[in-house]
């Protein structure tokens, strides 16, 4: 299959990202857009991103003049009609992306690929729409395109042999790494990342922990590029609101039901990124606050010693009358607490990674206590992330859920374990794919922390998947590859 001319429609972050990769790979682009002033906004986009790139001493003045060069830029789709591949990145509405199929198949020449690169709605109905079902494909790219180098290319059951090898190698063209999947809602990325990000939502929602807090959580501690509010905030929360949806009508797995914080906000028109604010945006200069007086603390229970050690580095030794007492632990506090003869004065300590100390505050912890706690890890070098006493507080709440799906979605047949690394290092920029990071955490923790969230919440998701399970008890560490 030769590629030489691609359309793109819709030229909105992602069309316009997309258009760019192609232009820089040396192909021509007609990209369309739907009226004057929404070119102009994507001849914006296409100009300020290769800019930036100039501007960062990446790109050359010459050579982005080459780049825009190749892209030409119209409101007729008629223009398409001697494209070899055309791709569509227009809003998530099923009715109106098989309408925009069926003109496409009308004027396109009857070789011509057609691509959706929707987030999450079925490319069989897409395809269906049209005379040439077997040329119709998902060529999913990850925001920002320009970056992000996955491309999810998805076939459906009368996809034409040769299709999906064809984009996938045309993909490799552009520098990125294809993963061939079938479709299914949210397809490997989404199925994985959307449910964490609608589980952050619920959770700051519920009081669990700030934003911030779960953000610095995440990217600090577990060393993902952003944290999950950054993220939404990037993709776009109506984005997220419509994958979540698609989701749902799928799986009716409670977990998938859109958070009503993100309803909320894409209500009022607080979309992130793209419309200037969502979950950040309208911040007020952040408060310095001074220490709180003299702290005196005592760490308690088994593994005090490092946490007593870098508070001791730190100048700070335990005290008889401790205004906190300070216990480490992977598990909720609230019955060591009721043990001493002052509950109130206990605060949970999790150690995440060597930059993050999650401070759990029972029902019984007084505000003094829970200060003295913040102000005592910030003087250890520690970020604090002030949550409730609740199984898995923050990280292993977000972490072991999507670890665990991961795992039932191997198991399910539907993508193989190399395949699903690759695409959360590739698609999301994470430091590692989630079995590389259950194997790197020890499946007995994980599968002993979903047995804990299980536990509390009786969600039938959080029960760890059977593979996990059957791992752990004959004794394995690693996961079958190859
Ligand atoms: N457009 C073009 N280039 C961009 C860009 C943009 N919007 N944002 C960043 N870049 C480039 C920068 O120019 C820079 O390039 P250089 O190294 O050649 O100079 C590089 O990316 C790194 O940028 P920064 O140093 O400014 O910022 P960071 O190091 O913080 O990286 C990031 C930014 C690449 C966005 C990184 O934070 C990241 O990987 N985040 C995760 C993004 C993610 O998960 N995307 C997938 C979302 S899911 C999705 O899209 C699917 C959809 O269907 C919902």
């Amino acid at each position: 299959m030769a590629f030489e001319r691609v359309g793109v429609v819709g030229l909105g972050t992602m069309g316009a990202g997309i258009a760019e990769v192609f232009a820089r790979a040396g192909l021509r682009v007609i990209g369309v857009e739907a009226d004057a002033e929404a070119l102009a906004r994507g001849r914006g986009h296409l100009e300020r991103s290769t800019g930036r790139a100039v501007d960062r001493g990446r790109l050359t003045r010459e050579r982005q003049a080459e780049i825009l060069g190749r892209v030409t830029l119209t409101t007729s789709r008629e223009d398409l009609r001697d494209a070899d591949l055309v791709i569509e990145a227009s809003p998530e509405i099923l009715r109106y992306k098989v309408s925009l199929f069926e003109e496409l198949d009308r004027i396109c020449k009857p070789e011509t690929v057609l691509a959706t690169n929707t987030s999450s709605l079925p490319v069989t109905a897409i395809a269906a729409a049209t005379g040439r079902p077997g040329r119709v494909v998902g060529m999913h790219f990850f925001n920002p395109a320009p970056v992000m180098k996955l491309v999810e290319v998805v076939g459906t059951v009368v996809t034409a042999p040769g299709v999906v090898s064809g984009i996938a190698e045309l993909a490799g063209r552009l520098g990125k790494t294809a993963v061939a999947v079938g479709d299914r809602a949210g397809f490997v990325v989404n199925r994985l990342l959307l449910p964490y990000l609608n589980h952050a939502a619920v959770l700051v929602d519920q009081g669990m922990a700030g934003r911030d807090d779960i953000d610095a959580a995440m990217k600090l501690g577990v060393g993902l590029p952003m944290g999950p509010f950054t993220l939404l905030d990037l993709i776009g929360l109506d984005t997220a609101y419509e994958v979540m949806g698609v989701l749902f009508d799928e799986t009716r797995d409670r977990r998938h039901a859109p958070a009503p914080l993100l309803r909320e906000l894409v209500t009022a028109g607080l979309l992130g990124r793209k419309s200037g604010r969502g979950f950040y945006g309208d911040e007020a200069q952040e408060e310095q606050r001074p220490m709180s007086g003299a702290v005196t603390f005592d760490v308690a229970g088994p593994g005090s010693e490092e946490l007593a050690g870098r508070l001791r580095a730190a100048g700070f030794k335990p005290s008889d009358d401790p205004g906190v007492v300070l216990r480490p632990t992977d598990r909720p506090v609230i019955e060591h607490a009721v043990r001493l003869q002052d509950p109130s004065r206990m605060v949970g300590v999790h150690l995440v990674g060597d930059r993050v100390a999650e401070l759990a505050a029972t029902a019984l912890t007084s505000d003094a206590a829970a200060r003295a706690a913040r102000d005592l890890m910030k003087v250890a070098g520690l970020t604090p992330v002030p949550c409730k006493d609740r199984a898995g507080f923050v990280v292993d709440a977000l972490l072991f859920p999507y670890l665990n799906d991961a795992v039932r979605m191997y198991e399910s047949g539907y993508a193989s374990i190399d395949d699903i690394d690759a695409a959360m290092r590739l698609g999301c920029g994470y430091p590692s794919g989630p079995f590389e990071m259950l194997e790197s955490l020890g499946l007995a923790r994980v599968r002993d922390g979903l047995r804990a969230l299980y536990a509390e919440h009786r969600e039938p998701s959080y029960a760890p998947a059977p593979l996990l399970d059957q791992l752990v008890t004959a004794g394995l560490s690693a996961f079958p590859r190859g």
